[in-house]
């Protein structure tokens, strides 16, 4: 496979094969397994036991990515396409059919231009060389992606991406100007040649499932010199319940420049099992304004001037990436890639549309402590997510009052510590039924679930597909299954929770 490979490739990139082997690695290549391991990033999909790509291709130019398409045609093989790796339950390296990965790290240019305020993105790079970029240039250019210094472009913008300006600006697709592609006949497009409906699919309704992304071309948009940041925490005993009652009112509703996260946790303090709630927050503007504001709308947080810490818009970003020092790192640390690091985790999502009542809090926090790790992250919506049409992207979740992340870590490898953990992701997602979105139960397509169904494919794929389709994409989902079926009708480009094709729909 791997000599009919280079063949095919050296002749479509007109390279002699010296010079591609570079770039083609075969599981018998010295380097495959370094080369693999660099952008796992769920020790789960990182074991002996993991399937393994029978190739791996880590093209460097237009061409080799066109090439690579046409010749995994050609070989009949499955190509997983990988940019940054942070799928959550692996889809871009891992397949129980055989598969290449087709590994995009090595397309990552990043260029600014803010006379025109916008920036080429290429899919290889991660948010933390494109905010680096950016803070280069000027110190009052941001973008609205997420927190996660890591994650690569490719799969975040394709898939929505959202960050701590999403209720200033709302996400990371609404400010997408342009892109390219390489399709399935391994031909590359920009916006004009793909024309609308292709664009829009892959401005939320995920790359992987019409076509290998390159980049995209997005504005950017105006942060002050100097924001806010704060974190304040409390715990069932003390306030707890009550600070996170209330935030469902306050956060989605304030002042559109603040973004107030909060984490829920089960922890033991002082030998007691118990529920710590905090609050980590952006606000886009100094923290006298932020206090005045929190005193009068959240006075359940107890927010003081002495929580807050003011910097730039940059350093807000390390501050966010757990660097509490931030405005004394070195902003080169956007640029470590961090290969080949991973904990074991599991993710899931939810939407809330009304608020949990008080009761509730209390019988959560209950729930929590009970199962013991897994922990809650709500993310809270309104502003300018409101603003936007559902229909604008493949992205459905615009009304919501805000999302929910079930997230679990740990560091043990070991099947029996895994299956636990798993099994607390499931039962808390069980109990959380009656609070959050029905019919469907939404989820975010970029944290991806593998439990809200998959896809093998086969004469039931439309059904299948429409399972967890639905649930991503809402009524979203019946366009994206109609531009797939028109610019991929031989479901080349598909994974386990891809669109399908129409053939099958009955
Ligand atoms: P990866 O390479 O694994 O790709 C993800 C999916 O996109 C796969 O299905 C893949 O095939 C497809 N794909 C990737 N590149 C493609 C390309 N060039 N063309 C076509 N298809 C392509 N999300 C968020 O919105 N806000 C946040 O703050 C965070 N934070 C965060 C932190 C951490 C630690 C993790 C692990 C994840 C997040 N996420 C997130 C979720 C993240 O947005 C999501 O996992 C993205 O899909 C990751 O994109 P990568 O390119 O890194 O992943």
């Amino acid at each position: 496979v791997y000599n009919s490979f280079l063949k095919c490739f050296s002749e479509k990139t007109k390279s002699p094969q010296s010079q591609i082997t570079d770039n083609v690695f075969s599981q018998s290549n010295p380097s495959f397994s370094s080369v693999l391991r660099a952008y796992i990033r769920n020790a789960r999909f990182n074991t002996s036991s993991t399937p393994k790509p029978t190739i791996i291709i880590t093209p460097r130019s237009e061409s080799h990515v066109s090439a690579a398409v046409t010749c995994s045609k050609t070989l009949n093989f499955l190509l997983k396409i990988r940019s940054g790796g942070h799928d959550y339950d692996g889809l871009s390296y891992i397949s129980d059919k055989p598969f290449f990965i087709l590994d995009l790290s090595n397309i990552r240019d990043v260029s600014v231009d803010i006379a025109s305020n916008s920036a080429w993105i290429s899919a290889g790079a991660t948010l933390g060389e494109v905010y680096y970029r950016i803070w280069e240039k000027s110190k009052v250019h941001g973008f609205p992606a997420g927190v996660c210094p890591t994650v690569g472009v490719g799969g975040h913008l394709s898939g929505g991406g959202y960050g701590n300006m999403l209720r200033k600006f709302g996400l990371s697709v609404d400010y997408v100007e342009d892109a390219k592609i390489v399709d399935v006949n391994g031909r590359v497009l920009d916006r004009k040649a793909m024309g609308e409906d292709l664009f829009w699919a892959i401005t939320g309704g995920g790359g992987g499932s019409y076509g290998v992304v390159l980049g995209y071309k997005v504005k950017l948009v105006p942060v002050p010199s100097i924001v806010t940041v704060f974190r304040v925490e409390q715990y069932m005993d003390s306030g707890a319940v009550d600070m996170v009652y209330k935030w469902q009112s306050v956060g989605p509703k304030t002042d559109r420049n603040l973004f107030m996260r909060m984490l829920i946790q089960p922890v033991t303090r002082k030998k007691v099992k118990t529920v710590r709630a905090s609050v980590v927050a952006l606000f886009l503007g100094r923290a006298d304004e932020v206090v005045a504001l929190l005193r009068k709308e959240f006075p359940e947080l107890g927010l003081k001037k002495e929580n807050c810490s003011e910097m730039t818009w940059f350093q807000s970003a390390l501050w966010w990436d757990n660097r509490v020092n931030a405005t004394q790192v070195d902003p080169k640390v956007f640029l470590d890639r961090n290969l080949d690091t991973a904990s074991f985790g599991k993710r899931k999502s939810d939407y809330v549309a009304t608020a949990i009542p008080r009761k509730g809090i209390e019988s959560l926090f209950k729930k929590m402590i009970e199962l013991g790790k897994i922990g809650l992250v709500f993310n809270p919506y309104g502003g300018k997510m409101a603003e936007v049409a559902v229909n604008a992207t493949p992205f459905p979740h615009r009304n919501k009052l805000f999302k929910i992340q079930y997230s679990v870590n740990w560091k043990e490898n070991s099947a029996e510590i895994e299956k636990g953990y798993l099994n607390q992701a499931k039962v808390l997602y069980s109990f959380m039924t009656g609070f959050v979105s029905k019919n469907p139960r939404s989820a975010y397509f970029n944290y991806r679930d593998v439990d809200i169904g998959v896809n093998d494919h086969g004469v039931n794929s439309y059904k299948e597909g429409e399972v967890y389709g639905r649930k991503y994409f809402g009524e979203n989902f019946d366009r994206l299954v109609k531009i797939k079926t028109a610019v991929d009708p031989g479901n080349f480009f598909r994974n386990e929770q891809s669109i399908p094709t129409l053939k099958n729909a009955k």
